[in-house]
Protein backbone atom coordinates (compact mmCIF):
# COMPACT_ATOMS: atom_id res chain seq x y z
CA UNK A 1 0.00 0.00 0.00
CA UNK A 2 1.14 3.59 -0.45
CA UNK A 3 0.19 6.74 1.41
CA UNK A 4 -0.84 9.38 0.50
CA UNK A 5 0.93 12.40 2.18
CA UNK A 6 -0.41 15.18 0.92
CA UNK A 7 -3.31 16.41 -1.71
CA UNK A 8 -3.87 19.64 -3.32
CA UNK A 9 -6.70 20.69 -5.21
CA UNK A 10 -5.09 22.47 -8.55
CA UNK A 11 -8.33 22.46 -10.50
CA UNK A 12 -12.20 21.26 -10.42
CA UNK A 13 -10.95 18.58 -12.25
CA UNK A 14 -7.14 18.17 -11.60
CA UNK A 15 -5.26 16.62 -8.51
CA UNK A 16 -1.72 16.66 -6.91
CA UNK A 17 -0.64 14.13 -4.83
CA UNK A 18 2.63 13.53 -2.79
CA UNK A 19 3.03 9.67 -2.33
CA UNK A 20 4.95 7.91 0.01
CA UNK A 21 7.25 5.68 -1.99
CA UNK A 22 10.64 5.46 -0.96
CA UNK A 23 12.09 2.62 -3.29
CA UNK A 24 10.61 4.25 -6.49
CA UNK A 25 11.79 7.70 -5.71
CA UNK A 26 15.04 6.29 -5.10
CA UNK A 27 15.20 5.33 -8.80
CA UNK A 28 12.89 7.86 -10.71
CA UNK A 29 14.22 10.14 -13.82
CA UNK A 30 12.37 12.82 -15.62
CA UNK A 31 10.55 11.68 -18.20
CA UNK A 32 9.55 8.00 -16.33
CA UNK A 33 5.54 7.50 -15.68
CA UNK A 34 3.85 4.57 -12.95
CA UNK A 35 1.63 2.52 -13.11
CA UNK A 36 -1.40 2.92 -10.35
CA UNK A 37 -4.06 0.61 -9.03
CA UNK A 38 -6.95 1.86 -6.38
CA UNK A 39 -8.62 -1.45 -4.96
CA UNK A 40 -7.79 -4.94 -5.90
CA UNK A 41 -9.63 -5.14 -9.09
CA UNK A 42 -8.70 -1.83 -9.88
CA UNK A 43 -7.48 -0.32 -13.40
CA UNK A 44 -3.97 0.51 -14.19
CA UNK A 45 -4.20 3.49 -14.74
CA UNK A 46 -0.37 5.16 -16.25
CA UNK A 47 0.75 8.30 -14.67
CA UNK A 48 3.87 10.33 -14.92
CA UNK A 49 6.34 11.03 -12.13
CA UNK A 50 5.78 15.02 -11.88
CA UNK A 51 8.47 15.19 -9.00
CA UNK A 52 10.26 12.81 -6.85
CA UNK A 53 12.35 12.99 -3.44
CA UNK A 54 14.92 10.36 -2.91
CA UNK A 55 15.13 12.25 0.56
CA UNK A 56 11.51 11.74 1.92
CA UNK A 57 10.81 8.42 -0.50
CA UNK A 58 8.01 10.33 -2.03
CA UNK A 59 6.57 10.80 -5.53
CA UNK A 60 4.36 13.15 -6.66
CA UNK A 61 1.13 12.60 -9.37
CA UNK A 62 -0.63 15.25 -11.00
CA UNK A 63 -3.97 13.67 -12.06
CA UNK A 64 -7.14 14.89 -14.21
CA UNK A 65 -10.66 13.15 -13.42
CA UNK A 66 -11.06 11.86 -17.37
CA UNK A 67 -13.20 9.05 -16.45
CA UNK A 68 -14.05 6.18 -13.63
CA UNK A 69 -10.22 4.92 -12.57
CA UNK A 70 -9.13 8.45 -12.29
CA UNK A 71 -11.96 9.53 -10.51
CA UNK A 72 -11.68 6.65 -8.12
CA UNK A 73 -7.95 7.95 -7.50
CA UNK A 74 -8.77 11.98 -7.40
CA UNK A 75 -11.52 10.99 -4.59
CA UNK A 76 -8.62 9.43 -2.06
CA UNK A 77 -7.85 11.76 0.40
CA UNK A 78 -4.69 12.45 2.34
CA UNK A 79 -3.84 9.10 4.60
CA UNK A 80 -6.05 6.79 2.31
CA UNK A 81 -3.34 3.95 0.22
CA UNK A 82 -3.19 3.58 -3.49
CA UNK A 83 -3.23 -0.14 -3.62
CA UNK A 84 -0.29 -0.65 -5.78
CA UNK A 85 2.18 1.41 -7.94
CA UNK A 86 4.79 -0.47 -10.50
CA UNK A 87 7.31 2.00 -11.48
CA UNK A 88 9.15 3.77 -12.82
CA UNK A 89 8.49 2.23 -16.22
CA UNK A 90 9.33 3.81 -19.56
CA UNK A 91 12.82 5.29 -20.61
CA UNK A 92 14.31 8.32 -18.88
CA UNK A 93 13.86 11.72 -20.86
CA UNK A 94 16.49 11.67 -24.05
CA UNK A 95 18.66 14.04 -22.33
CA UNK A 96 19.43 12.14 -19.52
CA UNK A 97 21.89 9.94 -21.42
CA UNK A 98 24.05 13.37 -21.98
CA UNK A 99 26.61 14.64 -19.22
CA UNK A 100 25.14 17.58 -17.42
CA UNK A 101 28.33 19.26 -18.28
CA UNK A 102 26.70 19.56 -22.01
CA UNK A 103 23.51 20.27 -21.15
CA UNK A 104 25.05 23.75 -19.49
CA UNK A 105 24.80 25.41 -23.11
CA UNK A 106 21.28 24.51 -24.25
CA UNK A 107 18.72 26.13 -25.06
CA UNK A 108 15.26 24.23 -24.46
CA UNK A 109 11.22 24.63 -25.40
CA UNK A 110 8.79 23.40 -23.17
CA UNK A 111 5.37 23.36 -24.40
CA UNK A 112 2.64 21.72 -22.02
CA UNK A 113 -0.62 21.55 -22.70
CA UNK A 114 -3.04 21.04 -19.74
CA UNK A 115 -1.91 18.30 -17.07
CA UNK A 116 1.19 18.42 -19.95
CA UNK A 117 2.12 20.86 -16.90
CA UNK A 118 2.74 17.40 -14.92
CA UNK A 119 5.44 15.70 -16.65
CA UNK A 120 7.27 18.91 -18.24
CA UNK A 121 7.96 20.07 -14.76
CA UNK A 122 10.32 17.44 -13.81
CA UNK A 123 12.42 17.83 -16.76
CA UNK A 124 12.72 21.56 -16.50
CA UNK A 125 13.22 21.28 -13.22
CA UNK A 126 16.58 19.03 -13.89
CA UNK A 127 17.47 20.90 -17.00
CA UNK A 128 17.07 24.65 -15.21
CA UNK A 129 19.01 22.65 -12.07
CA UNK A 130 22.30 21.94 -14.47
CA UNK A 131 22.10 26.18 -15.60
CA UNK A 132 20.94 25.27 -19.22
CA UNK A 133 18.25 28.18 -20.24
CA UNK A 134 14.71 26.56 -20.14
CA UNK A 135 11.60 28.04 -21.79
CA UNK A 136 8.39 26.62 -21.30
CA UNK A 137 4.76 27.30 -22.58
CA UNK A 138 1.71 26.32 -20.51
CA UNK A 139 -1.52 26.68 -22.58
CA UNK A 140 -5.17 25.88 -22.04
CA UNK A 141 -8.62 26.43 -22.79
CA UNK A 142 -9.37 28.70 -19.96
CA UNK A 143 -7.06 30.55 -16.84
CA UNK A 144 -9.34 28.15 -14.41
CA UNK A 145 -7.28 25.08 -16.77
CA UNK A 146 -3.54 26.45 -16.25
CA UNK A 147 -1.86 24.30 -13.56
CA UNK A 148 1.46 24.39 -12.07
CA UNK A 149 2.08 28.09 -13.02
CA UNK A 150 4.04 29.77 -9.53
CA UNK A 151 6.12 26.28 -9.53
CA UNK A 152 7.01 25.87 -13.24
CA UNK A 153 8.72 29.82 -12.80
CA UNK A 154 10.52 28.64 -10.07
CA UNK A 155 12.77 26.11 -12.62
CA UNK A 156 12.71 28.15 -15.93
CA UNK A 157 13.87 31.05 -17.82
CA UNK A 158 10.75 32.37 -19.06
CA UNK A 159 7.43 31.16 -18.57
CA UNK A 160 4.82 32.01 -21.42
CA UNK A 161 0.95 31.16 -21.06
CA UNK A 162 -1.37 31.19 -23.74
CA UNK A 163 -5.74 30.65 -23.37
CA UNK A 164 -8.09 29.85 -26.21
CA UNK A 165 -10.08 31.96 -25.31
CA UNK A 166 -7.66 35.05 -24.20
CA UNK A 167 -8.87 34.94 -20.12
CA UNK A 168 -5.03 34.86 -18.91
CA UNK A 169 -1.62 35.49 -21.17
CA UNK A 170 -1.71 35.66 -24.62
CA UNK A 171 -4.96 34.29 -27.09
CA UNK A 172 -4.62 31.64 -28.94
CA UNK A 173 -2.48 28.12 -28.40
CA UNK A 174 0.68 27.15 -27.90
CA UNK A 175 1.95 26.54 -31.41
CA UNK A 176 0.86 30.58 -31.86
CA UNK A 177 3.25 31.20 -29.07
CA UNK A 178 6.10 28.77 -30.52
CA UNK A 179 5.59 30.63 -34.02
CA UNK A 180 6.36 33.85 -32.15
CA UNK A 181 9.55 32.64 -30.28
CA UNK A 182 11.13 31.17 -32.75
CA UNK A 183 10.88 34.75 -35.13
CA UNK A 184 11.75 37.15 -32.20
CA UNK A 185 15.22 34.97 -32.86
CA UNK A 186 15.18 32.29 -30.09
CA UNK A 187 17.75 29.44 -31.61
CA UNK A 188 16.56 26.36 -29.27
CA UNK A 189 18.47 23.21 -29.14
CA UNK A 190 15.21 21.01 -28.55
CA UNK A 191 11.44 21.40 -27.68
CA UNK A 192 9.22 19.03 -25.96
CA UNK A 193 6.09 19.30 -26.39
CA UNK A 194 3.65 17.00 -23.96
CA UNK A 195 -0.14 17.31 -23.99
CA UNK A 196 -3.41 15.88 -25.33
CA UNK A 197 -2.12 13.79 -28.59
CA UNK A 198 -3.62 16.40 -31.22
CA UNK A 199 -1.62 18.97 -29.77
CA UNK A 200 1.22 16.77 -30.01
CA UNK A 201 0.49 16.96 -33.33
CA UNK A 202 -0.30 20.22 -33.99
CA UNK A 203 2.91 21.38 -32.43
CA UNK A 204 5.04 19.20 -34.24
CA UNK A 205 3.62 20.54 -37.91
CA UNK A 206 4.93 24.10 -36.22
CA UNK A 207 7.75 22.74 -34.86
CA UNK A 208 8.84 21.17 -38.86
CA UNK A 209 7.39 24.91 -40.35
CA UNK A 210 9.98 26.24 -37.87
CA UNK A 211 13.12 24.02 -38.61
CA UNK A 212 12.89 23.05 -35.01
CA UNK A 213 13.60 19.10 -33.55
CA UNK A 214 10.97 18.11 -31.39
CA UNK A 215 10.42 15.15 -28.95
CA UNK A 216 6.70 14.58 -28.07
CA UNK A 217 5.40 11.81 -24.84
CA UNK A 218 3.07 9.58 -25.99
CA UNK A 219 -0.02 9.47 -23.57
CA UNK A 220 -1.52 5.98 -25.38
CA UNK A 221 -3.77 3.57 -23.93
CA UNK A 222 -1.63 1.11 -21.59
CA UNK A 223 -2.18 -1.63 -19.92
CA UNK A 224 0.76 -3.50 -18.46
CA UNK A 225 3.53 -1.08 -19.13
CA UNK A 226 6.43 -3.48 -19.87
CA UNK A 227 5.89 -3.89 -23.23
CA UNK A 228 3.81 -7.26 -23.50
CA UNK A 229 0.36 -6.62 -23.71
CA UNK A 230 0.84 -4.97 -27.75
CA UNK A 231 -2.01 -1.88 -26.07
CA UNK A 232 0.38 0.91 -26.88
CA UNK A 233 1.58 0.28 -30.14
CA UNK A 234 2.61 3.02 -32.17
CA UNK A 235 4.35 3.47 -35.23
CA UNK A 236 7.50 5.80 -34.67
CA UNK A 237 9.78 6.18 -38.42
CA UNK A 238 7.32 3.33 -40.54
CA UNK A 239 8.77 0.51 -37.44
CA UNK A 240 6.28 -0.52 -34.32
CA UNK A 241 7.13 0.56 -31.13
CA UNK A 242 5.14 0.30 -28.03
CA UNK A 243 5.24 3.65 -25.91
CA UNK A 244 5.73 2.15 -22.65
CA UNK A 245 9.03 0.61 -23.17
CA UNK A 246 10.47 2.41 -26.60
CA UNK A 247 8.60 5.58 -25.20
CA UNK A 248 7.00 7.35 -23.83
CA UNK A 249 9.22 10.02 -25.47
CA UNK A 250 9.78 9.89 -29.56
CA UNK A 251 11.11 12.03 -31.89
CA UNK A 252 7.59 14.04 -33.19
CA UNK A 253 8.83 14.20 -36.95
CA UNK A 254 8.64 10.39 -37.06
CA UNK A 255 5.54 9.53 -35.20
CA UNK A 256 2.10 8.96 -36.95
CA UNK A 257 -0.17 10.68 -35.25
CA UNK A 258 -3.37 10.20 -37.56
CA UNK A 259 -2.83 6.53 -36.11
CA UNK A 260 -2.59 7.07 -32.60
CA UNK A 261 -5.63 9.50 -32.38
CA UNK A 262 -7.29 6.35 -33.56
CA UNK A 263 -6.23 4.06 -31.39
CA UNK A 264 -7.06 6.21 -28.56
CA UNK A 265 -10.29 6.11 -29.24
CA UNK A 266 -10.92 2.46 -29.57
CA UNK A 267 -12.90 2.43 -26.48
CA UNK A 268 -14.74 5.45 -26.24
CA UNK A 269 -18.08 3.65 -26.40
CA UNK A 270 -17.39 1.54 -23.18
CA UNK A 271 -15.95 4.51 -21.62
CA UNK A 272 -19.12 6.60 -22.04
CA UNK A 273 -20.95 3.73 -20.58
CA UNK A 274 -18.43 3.28 -17.37
CA UNK A 275 -19.08 7.19 -17.33
CA UNK A 276 -22.57 7.41 -17.24
CA UNK A 277 -23.17 4.33 -14.59
CA UNK A 278 -20.36 6.23 -12.12
CA UNK A 279 -22.46 9.41 -12.84
CA UNK A 280 -19.61 11.11 -14.22
CA UNK A 281 -21.36 12.49 -17.34
CA UNK A 282 -20.26 15.76 -16.70
CA UNK A 283 -17.06 14.96 -18.23
CA UNK A 284 -17.16 16.78 -21.42
CA UNK A 285 -14.14 15.94 -23.22
CA UNK A 286 -15.84 12.69 -24.84
C1 LIG B 1 2.67 7.44 -20.14
C2 LIG B 1 1.38 8.10 -19.70
C3 LIG B 1 1.45 9.10 -18.75
C4 LIG B 1 0.27 9.71 -18.31
N1 LIG B 1 0.38 10.69 -17.37
C5 LIG B 1 -0.73 11.27 -16.88
C6 LIG B 1 -0.64 12.24 -15.84
O1 LIG B 1 0.44 12.57 -15.33
N2 LIG B 1 -1.80 12.80 -15.38
C7 LIG B 1 -3.02 12.46 -15.91
O2 LIG B 1 -4.03 13.00 -15.46
N3 LIG B 1 -3.13 11.54 -16.91
C8 LIG B 1 -2.02 10.94 -17.40
N4 LIG B 1 -2.14 9.96 -18.39
C9 LIG B 1 -3.49 9.63 -18.88
C10 LIG B 1 -4.21 8.71 -17.89
O3 LIG B 1 -3.57 7.46 -17.82
C11 LIG B 1 -5.68 8.50 -18.33
O4 LIG B 1 -6.34 9.74 -18.23
C12 LIG B 1 -6.41 7.49 -17.47
O5 LIG B 1 -5.93 6.18 -17.70
C13 LIG B 1 -7.90 7.55 -17.73
O6 LIG B 1 -8.56 6.45 -17.14
P1 LIG B 1 -10.07 6.59 -16.68
O7 LIG B 1 -10.62 5.26 -16.33
O8 LIG B 1 -10.18 7.62 -15.61
O9 LIG B 1 -10.81 7.18 -17.93
P2 LIG B 1 -11.48 6.41 -19.17
O10 LIG B 1 -12.89 6.87 -19.30
O11 LIG B 1 -11.20 4.96 -19.12
O12 LIG B 1 -10.64 7.03 -20.35
C14 LIG B 1 -10.56 8.40 -20.62
C15 LIG B 1 -9.46 8.62 -21.62
O13 LIG B 1 -8.21 8.37 -20.97
C16 LIG B 1 -7.35 7.62 -21.81
N5 LIG B 1 -7.12 6.30 -21.19
C17 LIG B 1 -8.04 5.42 -20.74
N6 LIG B 1 -7.49 4.30 -20.26
C18 LIG B 1 -6.17 4.46 -20.42
C19 LIG B 1 -5.05 3.65 -20.15
N7 LIG B 1 -5.16 2.42 -19.62
N8 LIG B 1 -3.83 4.11 -20.48
C20 LIG B 1 -3.69 5.35 -21.00
N9 LIG B 1 -4.70 6.17 -21.28
C21 LIG B 1 -5.93 5.73 -21.00
C22 LIG B 1 -8.05 7.51 -23.15
O14 LIG B 1 -7.64 8.60 -23.95
C23 LIG B 1 -9.49 7.66 -22.81
O15 LIG B 1 -10.27 8.12 -23.86
C24 LIG B 1 -0.99 9.34 -18.86
C25 LIG B 1 -1.04 8.34 -19.82
C26 LIG B 1 0.12 7.72 -20.23
C27 LIG B 1 0.08 6.65 -21.26
S1 LIG C 1 1.24 -1.14 -22.29
FE1 LIG C 1 1.33 -3.20 -22.88
S2 LIG C 1 2.87 -3.23 -24.41
FE2 LIG C 1 2.88 -1.19 -23.67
Amino acid sequence: MYKILKKQQLTPLIFSMEVEAPRIAQSAKPGQFLIVRCGEMGERVPLTICDFDPKKGTVRIVIQIAGVSSNKICSLNEGDSLTDITGPLGKPSDFMEFTPDSLKSKHYLFVAGGVGAAPVYPQAKYLHSLGAKVDVIIGARNKDLIIMEEEMRGVCTNLFICTDDGSKGEKGNVTVLMERLVNEGNKYDMCVAIGPMIMMKFATLMAKKCNLPIIVSLNTLMVDGTGMCGACRVSVGGKTMFACVDGPEFNGYDVDFDEALRRQTLYRKEEQQADAAAGLDFLVRK
